[in-house]
């Protein structure tokens, strides 16, 4: 095993257990999910165990976050947490899409806490990959903040908004029928919204 580098971020601490009470009515029994953004690689490692009949595919963009993704997988030692693959939501041709990988078509997608801190083109990359990659009545489960008819859900996504703008001004909390329009135009449609803690939703697709 490699020197053990990883990383620890407080909000996936937070929301791993409302996740999982959302993904435990809605995976199959079995199969396979590819996690696009791993972040620190905290949610493949609480879920894995929790699924042990569904291959779990961690990505990352960035390199700390890639390391610490391959750290955790390393440390978990579970069959089902897959060798960890670095992947930009934008590029047209995802790793996952190469002719020697096993486990695409995929049952689900999971994607958390991305598209409002990345520039919007990344949200259109991560439906036109869905696309490609899920099977026909497979899910994107899109987690993170959202907004509703123009309006922010709570006072602190206003604040949250107005952080991230001054981060870069291409990011922002996405107005959800923007997401659906995307999601339509890449053949998916948009099944349902489950609350999470903190303002948040997981916005549930479905690619017909
Ligand atoms: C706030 S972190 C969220 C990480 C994790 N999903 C979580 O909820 O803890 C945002 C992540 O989006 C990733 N990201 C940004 N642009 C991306 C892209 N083009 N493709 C894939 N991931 C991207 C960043 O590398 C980072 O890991």
């Amino acid at each position: 095993m490699t020197h053990d580098k990883r990383m620890y971020a407080p909000a996936a601490e937070r929301n791993k257990d409302a996740i999982y009470a959302c993904l435990k009515e809605r995976l199959p029994n079995s199969g396979s999910i590819l996690e696009i953004a791993s972040g620190t690689g905290e949610h493949a490692a609480h879920l894995c165990p929790l699924f042990p009949n569904i291959d779990w595919q961690a990505t990352n963009f960035d390199e700390e976050h890639l390391t610490s993704a391959i750290s955790w997988q390393e440390h978990c030692q579970l069959e089902n947490f897959l060798p960890v693959l670095s992947l930009d939501a934008c590029s047209n041709l995802w790793p996952v899409e190469k002719n020697n990988y096993a486990h695409a078509p995929f049952d689900a997608l999971f994607n958390a806490n991305m598209i409002h801190i990345s520039p919007w083109a990344v949200c259109e990359g991560l439906f036109a990959g869905a696309n490609r990659v899920l099977k026909t009545g497979g899910k994107l489960f899109l987690y993170g903040p959202f907004k509703l008819n123009g309006e922010h859900t709570s006072e602190s996504n206003v604040k949250f908004e107005q952080w991230l703008k001054d981060k870069d001004p291409s990011f922002g909390v996405r107005d959800l029928a923007d997401v659906i329009k995307v999601a339509s135009a890449n053949n998916l449609s948009h099944e349902e919204s489950c609350g999470m803690p903190a303002n948040n939703f997981i916005q549930v697709f479905v690619k017909k």
